[in-house]
């Protein structure tokens, strides 16, 4: 059997995939997460496969394959390697004219209407950084307009890497990054952790939820009735066909009146039934007809 366990000095060197074998992994990463890997980049999933290889201690492709694809005993290790074969890039506040048409135009209508609860979805929230932001944003413009008392709102955020949600969820960043978040909630929303880091106060925390998913399962997921999806930089990845489906699922899942953010050209000349396009400079936003 191919399959060889022990110490990387006992298979040093693991040769070219070829083009076959690159074929079957983009496969089989699509087929289970949506992402597609183009050809340009070959050399991140050889580079990201060879290396869990040699961690898992693995010698050959083939066997590496058909350990990672088998249904029950695969699953473990697909776990951590969707992991590397993901791009979990991401900042605090990464496109302010998201959250200021959030914070600046929809929030204030939502409060108008009396709304008592607010409840976005961060899709794809990688380390957090985004699901903070808009809990941020969310928080600050709810106590600015004094509705702190009569509205709640709560971030439920979602990735397929489960060390991705695990940094989500430990909430610490280098201090080196501070400089994303802008002042005006950095003074009241984080803390130094010793010289080197800082973290989302608890308050804040405790807004945000985590949780395992899959997007392609977003149709099973028990979220539904959403006041705002916040969907950026992951159906990129995916190809254009299936961003439309998703995008037709997450339509479904949000309420009358509720908003959908892309991210700025994240989907060509996309047009649903039941969204209508909300006229917002450099945004890629959708209410839900009412
Ligand atoms: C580039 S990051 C974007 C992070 C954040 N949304 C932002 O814009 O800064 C893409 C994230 O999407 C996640 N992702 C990719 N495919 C996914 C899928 N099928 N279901 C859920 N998350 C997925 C990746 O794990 C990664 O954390």
């Amino acid at each position: 059997m191919a399959l060889a366990f022990g110490p990387l000095s006992s298979h040093p060197s693991l040769p070219p995939m070829d083009d076959a074998e690159f074929a079957r992994w983009v496969r089989l990463l699509e087929a289970r997460t949506g992402v597609v890997v183009a050809p340009e980049r070959k050399p991140f999933l050889v580079g990201a496969v060879r290396a869990r290889m040699r961690e898992a201690g693995f010698a050959d492709y083939a066997s590496y394959y058909a350990h990672v694809a088998a249904e029950g005993s695969g699953l473990v290790e697909w776990t951590t390697l969707v992991d590397r074969l993901t791009v979990h890039e991401t900042r605090f506040f990464r496109h302010p004219p998201s959250l200021q048409l959030i914070g600046e135009r929809w929030l204030p209508e939502q409060l108008r209407a009396g709304a008592r609860a607010l409840h976005a979805w961060s899709i794809g929230c990688a380390s957090g950084e985004e699901a903070y932001s808009l809990a941020m944003v969310l928080d600050r413009k709810l106590a600015l307009s004094g509705a702190e008392a009569q509205t709640y709102v709560g971030v439920t955020a979602t990735d397929v890497s489960h060390a991705a949600l695990a940094a989500a969820r430990a909430a610490v960043y280098p201090a080196s990054r501070l400089g994303e978040i802008p002042p005006e909630y950095r003074a009241g929303y984080v803390e130094m952790v010793g010289e080197d880091s800082f973290t989302v106060v608890e308050r804040l925390r405790r807004r945000v939820g985590f949780a395992m998913l899959n997007l392609l399962d977003a149709g099973r997921a028990p979220l539904k009735q959403l006041d705002l999806i916040y969907c950026q930089n992951v159906l990129i990845y995916f190809a254009r066909e299936r961003r439309r489906e998703l995008l037709a699922q997450l339509a479904g899942l949000l309420r009358p009146g509720g908003l959908l953010l892309l991210g700025a050209g994240e989907v060509t000349a996309f047009a649903h039934p039941l969204l209508t396009r909300v006229a917002c400079p450099g945004t890629l936003a959708y209410l839900r007809n009412r």
